[in-house]
């Protein structure tokens, strides 16, 4: 069965027991301001899975792309990746466990024909405050799972949030227990490295997750505390390409058909091996080229910051591994591997082979020759370094463009660790620091959801209302940022806004709250929205529904005032402007070519 048979599979099974399928959302968030990258099919349902009610009903289904950088050190082995597919269903407080366990265990024992014994699966023991999870051993128990074939973990292994264990949960993020199923590669020998027995979360490779069924039934409190959500609902995610290889029997993720391509074509370019220490190599060059191209047909280039870092990291790695493998055939490697992933995906995600590989191309030959410059220069100084501090990786990024990641990497190799304090202190020195993404966007990349981002997020649709207003309808939202503490926002204008502009613009945002308008939304196709002359820049379009946030909407009762403001956006916003209270521009300053940047607080 190939990876395309298996997502056609999973949909149709979902349809069949009365799930929509809904459109995936592109890797990058356009009107998401709280994260860099899709990193789980539940991404985008957010404010569904809290209690909106979702257009396509409460049944739904999809395979979504999905990018997640905190296992990039882990990739070379032999299933974790950075980019991957997700497979997921939802119910949005519609069924509950025991539908979802038993809907997924007929997939895989019967759709997919996986053999029972080889499955096991894993269950919340209890821990934060959350009782163990008897329901779920249960309902295994009466699908005749073995009781040896079950296994309880607790919240650092069964409990599912964007941002991991409920300690990790910013105040108002959702998530709950899970049980994750796995697949056993009974071919692989446990390697008594990873500990004495092995189990289905051990790191040997010879089980493999390829399920979690989430549980979202918690919020995270600003006091801390984890309060049920007066929703229950289920959030499934599975790598399809995990799932792929369980289905082969195959334990190298990197043997299914959506990597075999890549790895061929590295090895023809580089004339050198699938095998060995190669193998580690390939698989890296093969993970990050893919989620290059994605990123690159998302609209993204290489950057020092935000999306742009990383994306500038995923192929400056990419080119110091080729070198190990053939120095004269990074950029042919790079491009002919891109080239692949458009292959497997034309047609499907927002990819268009023909229209996009040039693009691709040109994206991956200027940053690589950019770098190439001083690629052989960067690692000479490298060997030359006995011990490595922050001071010296700040060098090797300043001089020879090596990310800090890829500098941490090669000194890893040599048994030295870096001080990532003493790093920073040197960006700040440099005042360079806020125009890069520290490693705490990468990592969890998501703002929390409270009162006072709340005020600062609906302000920020005040604020390019009143723009707009007062400079001109050529203004359009380049980029958001928000903290507890400010709003910063970026938009197109071509010079710097005077005294009286600024103190205008202030006066209209503070009128508007003191009208105290009704913020409210609607979800709709993005045609609607569009005609409706809703706000969005997007670049990528091949989402259907969207949803549409209106301050001042003249059809609610509580209104005073008339239409003001109406975006698209993903929320989450205040209900009423006064909420807010008063606001003050406290910085008005350049943010590039063409663009302005903007500081709010609150007062
Ligand atoms: N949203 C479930 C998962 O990512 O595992």
């Amino acid at each position: 069965m190939t990876s395309r048979d298996i997502r056609q599979k999973y949909i149709e099974f979902f349809v069949k027991k009365g799930h929509k399928e809904i459109a995936p959302v592109p890797l990058v968030l356009e009107d998401d301001s709280t994260t860099l990258f899709t990193s789980s099919g539940m991404q985008p349902l957010v404010p569904y899975l809290k209690g909106q009610s979702h257009p396509e009903g409460t049944k739904l289904v999809d395979s979504q792309p999905c990018l997640r950088l905190e296992d990039i050190d882990e990739v070379g082995d032999s299933r974790h990746t950075t980019f991957f597919e997700m497979l997921g269903n939802w119910s949005l407080g519609e069924y509950f466990k025991k539908e979802q366990l038993s809907y997924f265990w007929e997939f895989l024992t019967e759709e997919l024909k996986l053999e029972r014994e080889k499955l096991y699966v894993s269950v919340f023991e209890g821990g934060s405050g959350v009782g163990k999870d008897e329901e779920t051993v249960k309902i295994w128990k009466s699908l005749e799972v073995p009781e040896d074939h079950i296994y309880f973990y607790g919240v650092k292994k069964n409990w599912w949030s964007r941002t991991g264990t409920p300690d990790k949960m910013p105040p108002g993020e959702i998530g709950g227990p899970d049980s994750e199923v796995f697949y056993e590669f009974t071919q692989v020998k446990h390697d008594p490295k990873y500990g004495e027995k092995c189990h289905p979360n051990c790191d040997c490779g010879r089980f493999m997750e390829i399920g979690n069924c989430v549980f979202i039934q918690y919020v995270k409190k600003e006091e801390g505390t984890l309060e049920e959500l007066a929703q229950k609902n289920v959030d499934f995610g599975g790598g399809l390409e995990r799932i792929t290889a369980a289905v082969g029997d195959q334990p190298d993720v990197f043997g299914v058909d959506l990597f075999e391509g890549l790895i061929k074509q590295i090895e023809t370019d580089t004339d050198r091996e699938y095998a060995g220490e190669n193998k580690q190599t390939m698989r890296i060059i093969a993970d990050h080229m893919r989620a290059s191209t994605f990123l690159i047909i998302n609209g993204v280039i290489p950057s020092n910051k935000m999306q742009g870092y990383v994306l500038r990291r995923l192929l400056r790695r990419s080119a110091v591994k080729i070198q190990k493998l053939n120095p004269d055939k990074i950029v042919k490697v790079l491009v002919e591997t891109s080239k692949k992933v458009l292959e497997n995906y034309d047609g499907m995600f927002g990819v268009e082979k023909e229209k996009q590989v040039g693009l691709v191309g040109e994206v991956i030959t200027t940053e690589i020759e950019r770098f190439g410059k001083t690629l052989d220069k960067g690692l000479k100084e490298v060997q030359k370094i006995d011990k490595i501090n922050g001071k010296a990786a700040f060098d090797l990024y300043q001089t020879f463009g090596f990310p800090l990641e890829l500098t941490e990497e090669l000194f890893r190799e040599k048994g030295q660790e870096i001080k990532r304090e003493e790093f920073y202190k040197e960006f700040e020195k440099h005042k360079e620091l806020s125009r890069t993404a520290g490693i705490g966007v990468f990592k969890g990349g998501l703002i929390a959801d409270t009162p006072k981002t709340r005020k600062l997020h609906t302000t920020a649709h005040l604020l390019q209302a009143s723009l707009r207003q007062i400079l001109g309808e050529h203004v359009q939202q380049k980029g958001q940022n928000i903290t507890e503490e400010r709003l910063r926002f970026d938009f197109s204008h071509n010079s710097p806004l005077s005294k009286e502009e600024i103190e205008k613009v202030e006066k209209l945002i503070n009128e508007k709250i003191e009208e105290d308008l009704s913020v409210s939304y609607k979800t709709v196709t993005l045609d609607e929205a569009i005609k409706e002359g809703a706000l969005g820049f997007f670049k990528e379009k091949y989402r259907d529904t969207v949803t549409v946030y209106t301050i001042g909407d003249p059809s609610t009762r509580q209104t005073r005032g008339s239409l003001f403001s109406r975006e698209i956006c993903g929320g989450p916003h205040v209900e009423h402007t006064g909420e807010i209270g008063s606001v003050t521009i406290t910085k008005e300053e350049s943010a590039g070519a063409g663009i302005r940047r903007i500081y709010i607080k609150l007062l």
